[in-house]
Order: structure tokens, then C-alpha cells, then sequence
């Protein structure tokens, strides 16, 4: 039996998407580069990713196509795993919740939870549209009807169970004392305590009636179990847990690590743990809430138009361009900010510059002076063993910030190294060197303390950026690239390629500057209308109204029908903006009225002039205005 220590670490499960962006791969990435990392420690690794395939969107989304929910995901998922293996993310299994082997743990712990008490039958009473099949909340409502589709709701009570949170409260806040490494970093911790504990958990509503896409509760076929539940039982139900062969469950629970998204901390950080409290089950040891990555300090979405599909980066500037970029730039824990030139700009400054430069011309050097054959520094200067002193602190100070999940920092202290290397060919001048017969041995010395060196942190970025460490390895001629052997001098004699292979071309950010503005430009090109004069647009009256009354139209599910107030006058006006405002949040708004447009009827209501709003692809804005009802714009 082999004594390895064992590292269980899971990224969220994803749902099922066509969109993932660079922002998707942050938390897989990470996650891969810590399992590679403990991997290459000699752990015994478990890296688990997946899909959380359930809900009433799924549902909704394949009935929009015509189509059954598998059919509609099917296909996504094996864009996900193609998206997954383009990045180098070597995850250890890949879990579906669709997966039959999760569908009955999930109804096991379901039942279980029950049996003991812990479920416990209730009532969710909310109104009813029953062609909409959803319920709304009182103050959903709009004028009383579906705010869907404007039809009348029945005040309904719908079965559905609930999990006793509240019970485990106070075990839980002990639990917590003991162990403040659940919630990671300690700024997320306050927040789940002062949000969420302090005033009190309340019981959770854990499965639906109406949801008809999802895991059945196997004692009351009416009802569904709750997406959450459904999503959070994967960290166990992948290991096998409750099942005929729990072997993995046994060796690998409870996770090391959960690594999510700061968004979904609050079910990782109180349901689940409290989940698997009330099931008598270990809690995973550490949750560790990530930032996000954004554009412009804002949200990455294809209606922002600010979405490229990550394998365009990948095949543009090469997967590790990518990795390091993810691993490198957004101070772990908080929001970081992404854009193709600055990808590029870390590129170039830090791979191409300080690691491809540095191992092409030392591999050119022990080629051009030595025939590629370089033997052992058995006469170190000072100046040698100052490097090889920082060499040798190297790993322990990566490990350190690995640990605290650090990987910006963990990263610089290998480029630090790199750059010492670099600096290093300066001092020493092999180029001088050669010009002397009687340098040779020095020569000979320097070169082998530049190959041991970049040996050394091709072993640390390993986990990081794999790729390029294997081409490393490759161009060094070694094949006993590991921790193990990451000692300075480990190396007798090397042999290297006499084929030096540029790791990184360098790219050039001017003209990538002027592609990327042209793209924008090419999505921004305006098709104008033809040119018209003053005079023309004086024939446009605009004035500020005041929105004073608003309800959805009765036949059309994306208009509003309003009555707005130009000052002194009150318009009825039809508007297509009931995707974006509700009627009640649309009342009191100050907005732009075309106030002598010829009246028109809209699906059999009269309009009489047109709300102004501004559009950029699916955003949509009413444009407002603080002026008082009834000025003029010109
Ligand atoms: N299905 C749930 C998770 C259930 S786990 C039991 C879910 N899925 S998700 O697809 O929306 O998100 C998956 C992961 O991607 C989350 O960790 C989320 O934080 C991460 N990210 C999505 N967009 C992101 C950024 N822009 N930046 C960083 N991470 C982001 O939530």
C-alpha cells in the first residue's frame, strides 16, 4: 500500500454553456495548476470539474429548440471538455449531474435527510400562473396578474420540503471556531458571518413541485430535489459515496480544497457544510472564495460584446500565454482585470523576454562554444554561488505561497530567479569569455550554472505552464524533470539540442493595438441613415415626461403600456421595455418623450408619442433625464 499523502480538489461544476469565457477558466485553470502542483509533490491527487445540468432554464432553453434537455446539452458538454483540454486542464474525472451513479446518491441523501428528520414536509405558498407554471411573490406581481404573460394567478400553496438549517446553527458556529480555514480568505468569512449567521439561518426550501428538470424525490414523485442540493452532493457522489464501491470516497474525503467563484461562497461555505454536518460526514477543509476577472472593471458577457471564445487566445499566443495570464495577473482572492493587449503585454514582457530569451540564447551559447556539451560547475565563484544559493531557496518559498494558494506571488518568485539568470549572462559576458582559450573551464561553468538554473524553475513552473516546461526539458535534453531532483548539480553533463526552438515569438503590440481597435471599430462601424438638416430635426418634439402609472400590455409580453405625464398633459404611451423594467420600478422615472409623433395602435392599445431608449446589442437603456417634466430638448 502505497503511504502518499492524498489532495482532493474540486472546481464548481459549470452549467451547461456555449459562452464560456476567459472568465469561466479562471477558477479550472487555478485549480489545475494546484492539482499539477500536487501532483508533482508526490500527492495523490484528485481533481474533480463537471456540469450541473438541472433547472427549470435548461428546461426552458431546449423547449425553446424543440428539443429534449439531454439533446440541448449533450453537444455543450463536449464543447466544455474540448474548451477544458485546449487549456491543459487535466482534471481526474468530469461529472455530470445527469450521471446516473449521482442521480441516486443525490436521492439516497435526499431520503436519508428525511428519514432522520432533517427534511421535513412544508408548504410554499406563492400565486400560481399556471400556464407560466411559476409562482410569483406578492410584490411580483403586476396590477395583480403573471408578471410573464399579464394573466390571472391563484394564491396557491404548493408541497414542497424543506431542510432544517436552523437546527445546526449553533453546531455550525462551533464548528467555525475551530475551523476558520473553511472560509477562505478571512475578508469572505466576515461576510458569510454578518450576512448570514449573525441574523440567523433560516430553513431551506429544498425541492419544487414545478421544476420538472431535475432529480425526483424518490418518496414523493410530485417533487424535484432543489438545484443546489442537486449540485453541491457532486463533491461526493463523483467519489462514489453511498454506493457499492465507495473506494475513492474512502481515500479521498473530505476535499482539500473547493475552489468557487466569490458569487456561489455562501453554498459552499453554509449549506453544504451543513448539509454534510446533518449527514454525520466530514466538511471539506478549506473553501476558498476567488474574485473575478473582469473587463473594464466590468461584467464579461457576449451582450457586452466584450466575449471571445478563450480558444482564440489559445490559438492566437498559445495555451501558456493564457495560463500564466489567468494564473499571474488577478491578486488572488480579489477581482482582476483581463484584456487581450494586457494577455499580450505579459507575454511578451515575462515569457518571451525573460523566460524564451534566456533559455534560446543559453541553449545558442553551450551549442556555439561547447558543441552543446556542458559538465558539471565544480569550481563556484562568489558570484556562482549567490545564484545557486537563490536557486536553492527557490522551491521552498514557491511552496509557501502555493500552500497560502498565492500563485501571482509564487510565480514572481520564479520570474525573479529568471531574471537573476539573465542578469547573470551579463556579469559574466560568456560572449567575452570565448575569446579566450584559457576562460574556457570559467566558460564552461557559467553556462552549466544558467542551464541548472533554468532547469530549476522549468521544474517549478511545471504546474503553471506545463507546455513550455516540456519544451524546456526537451531543448535541455533531460527526461528527469522533477521535484525530486531539483537540487543544483543534480545534472552530471548536459547535452543539448543543437536545435534551439524560440519558446515564445515575440509579438508585436502596436499592430495588435490597431488590429483590436479595428475590431471595435468593425463592431462599432455605424450604418448611418441618410444626412438630414436642422430644420428637419426641429420637426421632432422632445420633452421630459414623468411616468406616473405603468402595467404590462394585456396581449404582449414585452410591452409596457404607461401613462406619462409631459407636464400638464398625460400620454398614453406603448413601450417594448417590459424585458428590462418592471411596471412598478418603471413608475416615477424622468424620461424622453417623442411628444408629436403621430398616435399608432399597438397590439389594440393607442400610443401616443414614444419613450426614448439607447441600445447596445441585447442592453437596452431608457435614457432619464433630472430636468422637470415638460422641457424641451433640442
Ligand atoms: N453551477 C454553479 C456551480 C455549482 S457548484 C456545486 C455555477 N456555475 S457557473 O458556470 O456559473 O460558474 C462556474 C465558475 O466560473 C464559478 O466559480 C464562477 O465564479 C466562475 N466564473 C464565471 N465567470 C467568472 C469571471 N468573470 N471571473 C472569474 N470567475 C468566473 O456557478
Amino acid at each position: 500500500m502505497s503511504e502518499k499523502k492524498t489532495y482532493y480538489i474540486t472546481t464548481p461544476i459549470y452549467y451547461p454553456s456555449d459562452n464560456f469565457h476567459i472568465g469561466h477558466c479562471y477558477t479550472t485553470v487555478t485549480a489545475d495548476a494546484l492539482a499539477r502542483y500536487k501532483k508533482l509533490k508526490g500527492y495523490d491527487v484528485f481533481f474533480l470539474t463537471g456540469s450541473d445540468e438541472h433547472g427549470q432554464k435548461i428546461e426552458g432553453r431546449a423547449k425553446e429548440k424543440g428539443i429534449t434537455p439531454m439533446e440541448f446539452i449533450n453537444p455543450i458538454i463536449d464543447n466544455a471538455k474540448d474548451l477544458w483540454k485546449a487549456l491543459d486542464v487535466s482534471y481526474d474525472k468530469f461529472i455530470r449531474t445527469t450521471d446516473e451513479e449521482h442521480v441516486k446518491c443525490v436521492q439516497k441523501i435526499f431520503e436519508r435527510l428525511y428519514k432522520q428528520g432533517d427534511i421535513y414536509k412544508g408548504s410554499y405558498e406563492g400565486w400560481y400562473c399556471t400556464p407560466c407554471e411559476s409562482f410569483w411573490t406578492e410584490s411580483q406581481l403586476v396590477d395583480g396578474k403573471c408578471p410573464d404573460c399579464g394573466r390571472e394567478v391563484k394564491l396557491t400553496k404548493e408541497d414542497a420540503y424543506f431542510f432544517k438549517l436552523s437546527r445546526y446553527q449553533k453546531r455550525f458556529e462551533e464548528y467555525l471556531n475551530s475551523h476558520r480555514d473553511l472560509m477562505q480568505p478571512e475578508s469572505r468569512y466576515n461576510e458569510m458571518y454578518n450576512n448570514f449567521l449573525k441574523p440567523g439561518l433560516k430553513d431551506l426550501c429544498v425541492s419544487r413541485a414545478s421544476v420538472k428538470w431535475g432529480i425526483p424525490v424518490t418518496f414523493d414523485k410530485s417533487q424535484t430535489v432543489y438545484v443546489w442540493v442537486d449540485a453541491l452532493s457532486n463533491y461526493i457522489s463523483a467519489l462514489g459515496y453511498d454506493s457499492d464501491d465507495d473506494s475513492l470516497y474512502q481515500k479521498f474525503w473530505p476535499a482539500d480544497l473547493h475552489l468557487v467563484g466569490k458569487e456561489i461562497f455562501r453554498f459552499h461555505t453554509i449549506i453544504w457544510p451543513i448539509i454534510l454536518m446533518a449527514l454525520d460526514l466530514p466538511l471539506p477543509k478549506k473553501v476558498y472564495g476567488h474574485g473575478w476577472l473582469t473587463i473594464g472593471g466590468g461584467k464579461i458577457s457576449k451582450s457586452k460584446g466584450n466575449y471571445k471564445d478563450p480558444r482564440i487566445f489559445v490559438n492566437d499566443y498559445g495555451v501558456d500565454a493564457v495560463r500564466y495570464f489567468l494564473l499571474s495577473e488577478v491578486p488572488f482572492g480579489s477581482d482582476g482585470n483581463f484584456s487581450e493587449l494586457l494577455m499580450v503585454e505579459r507575454r511578451n514582457s515575462d515569457l518571451c523576454n525573460v523566460l524564451g530569451n534566456l533559455v534560446n540564447r543559453t541553449i545558442s551559447m553551450a551549442n556555439k562554444y561547447f558543441g552543446g556539451v556542458v559538465h558539471k560547475n565544480t569550481n563556484p565563484t562568489d558570484l556562482d554561488l549567490e545564484v545557486i544559493a537563490q536557486l536553492e531557496s527557490m522551491d521552498n518559498e514557491v511552496d509557501e505561497k502555493v500552500e497560502a494558494l498565492n500563485i501571482p506571488n509564487a510565480l514572481s518568485l520564479i520570474f525573479n530567479r529568471l531574471e537573476r539568470l539573465n542578469k547573470y549572462i551579463d556579469e559574466t559576458e560568456p560572449w567575452k569569455l570565448a575569446k579566450d582559450d584559457t576562460n574556457k573551464e570559467r566558460l564552461n561553468n557559467v553556462i552549466y550554472t544558467i542551464l541548472e538554473g533554468i532547469r530549476l524553475c522549468a521544474i517549478e513552473l511545471n504546474a503553471f505552464i506545463p507546455s513550455s516546461a516540456n519544451k524546456i526539458y526537451q531543448q535541455l535534453n533531460i527526461n528527469n524533470a522533477s521535484f525530486e531532483n531539483n537540487r543544483f548539480g543534480f545534472i552530471d553533463e548536459y547535452h543539448v539540442t543543437d536545435k534551439p526552438e524560440i519558446l515564445f515569438a515575440r509579438i508585436d503590440e502596436k499592430e495588435l493595438a490597431e488590429r483590436l481597435a479595428a475590431e471595435d471599430n468593425e463592431e462599432e462601424k455605424i450604418e448611418h441613415l441618410p444626412e438630414i438638416s436642422i430644420d428637419d430635426f426641429a420637426k421632432v418634439e422632445l420633452r421630459v415626461g414623468e411616468v406616473i402609472e405603468s402595467k404590462k400590455h394585456e396581449k404582449a409580453d414585452k410591452l409596457l403600456v404607461s401613462k406619462i405625464d409631459i407636464g400638464g398633459e398625460v400620454r398614453q404611451i406603448v413601450s417594448g421595455i417590459a424585458k428590462i423594467i418592471k411596471p412598478e420600478d418603471f413608475v416615477g422615472k424622468k424620461v424622453i418623450v417623442v411628444t408629436n409623433l403621430k398616435p399608432a395602435t399597438i397590439r389594440g392599445v393607442e400610443s401616443q408619442g414614444m419613450v426614448l431608449c439607447g441600445e447596445n446589442g441585447d442592453d437596452i437603456e431608457i435614457i432619464t433625464s433630472t430636468l422637470p417634466k415638460g422641457s424641451k430638448l433640442r
